[in-house]
């Protein structure tokens, strides 16, 4: 049979490089996004934080744990690692290994459904479907191993907990909830206005449900950190994000912004993210990242 066109061969030909850069070279186009927040007291010296997330490891991966374990070279003076550590269930061996140089440093971390439960089939169009909810569950992965290693090595979990941290020369309040995908957090466990003599005040979740950002924001916390979203993972150029995969707003789905009502709300920075699902192997237009946040004075009194 003759061929009735070349254009559908040539859209299929282009479809099929789009997909192999997509799923080939851009998971492993490993950046850094460096983000400056002027969310320090009046004076102060910054203040570096390595913010991780969504590392969705499997243990093959040894050039993301190589890239993982370089980013001490950066000396941050704190890492805060908002969860989707594993992507299977034998990962926590290499999680360890990737981490083990940040594990030297003072840490901070929350978990995402993807520390508790393992990836499972799906079909990949669903990720650009809008959120709906609680989403179904693979079966369940050994985070607690993860998490006496990292205790361990005396990182924080923040996990409904709310704790000081002497970092350097700050006073830290940190905050964090469990994960709102999995409708998991419970707020009011953490409740409470910011002690104003803190010198930072952080919280942290997984995912940015907007509902979460607004309690922190309204108890005064001034920066937020979140991932999951993979800063939608397939980004359209020119445009951005078509999904976050919860209720933020697109535009949010990666990078910083502000969060809150008033003349000066709180900052939000939100991680795109180093991974996927092991069954979503694909972002386009949006490289995996680990982001330095480098913390300022603010540039009037707050
Ligand atoms: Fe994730």
């Amino acid at each position: 049979m003759r061929a009735r066109s070349g254009l559908p061969l040539t859209l299929a030909l282009s479809a099929a490089a789009v997909v192999g850069y997509a799923s080939g070279i851009e998971l492993r186009a490993f950046q850094i996004r460096r983000v400056d927040v002027p969310v320090l007291p009046m004076g102060a010296r910054p203040f570096t934080i390595l913010h991780l997330s969504d590392v969705h490891l499997t243990p093959n991966q040894h050039d993301k744990q190589r890239w993982i374990r370089e980013l001490a070279l950066l000396r941050p003076d704190l890492v805060v690692n908002t969860g989707d550590n594993l992507g299977h269930a034998a990962a926590v061996p290499a999680m360890m290994h990737a981490l083990e140089p940040l594990l030297r440093l003072p840490g901070v971390f929350v978990w995402g459904s993807n520390d508790y439960f393992g990836p499972q089939p799906k079909n990949p169009v669903r990720y650009l479907l809008p959120h709906q909810g609680k989403r179904g569950s693979g079966p369940p992965l050994p985070w607690r191993d993860l998490r006496t290693g990292m205790i361990s090595a005396g990182w924080r979990d923040a996990t409904h907990a709310r704790f000081r941290l002497r970092v350097r020369d700050l006073d830290i309040e940190v905050a964090g909830v469990d994960d709102p995908h999995l409708q998991q957090d419970r707020y009011p466990l953490v409740a409470g206005p910011v002690d104003p003599a803190a010198d930072l005040t952080l919280g942290v979740t997984h995912s940015p449900e907007p509902r979460v950002l607004d309690a922190f924001a309204a108890d005064g916390f001034r920066l937020l950190l979140a991932g999951h979203t993979h800063g939608g993972q397939l980004r359209v150029p020119g445009y951005g994000a078509l999904v976050t995969n919860c209720g933020l707003d697109v535009g949010r789905a990666r990078g910083l912004s502000r969060w809150g009502p008033g003349g000066d709300p709180a900052w939000l920075h939100v991680s795109a993210g180093l991974g996927t699902s092991p069954y979503a192997p694909i972002r386009f237009a949006c490289p995996p990242e680990a982001s330095l946040l480098t913390l300022l004075p603010r540039t009037a009194p707050g």
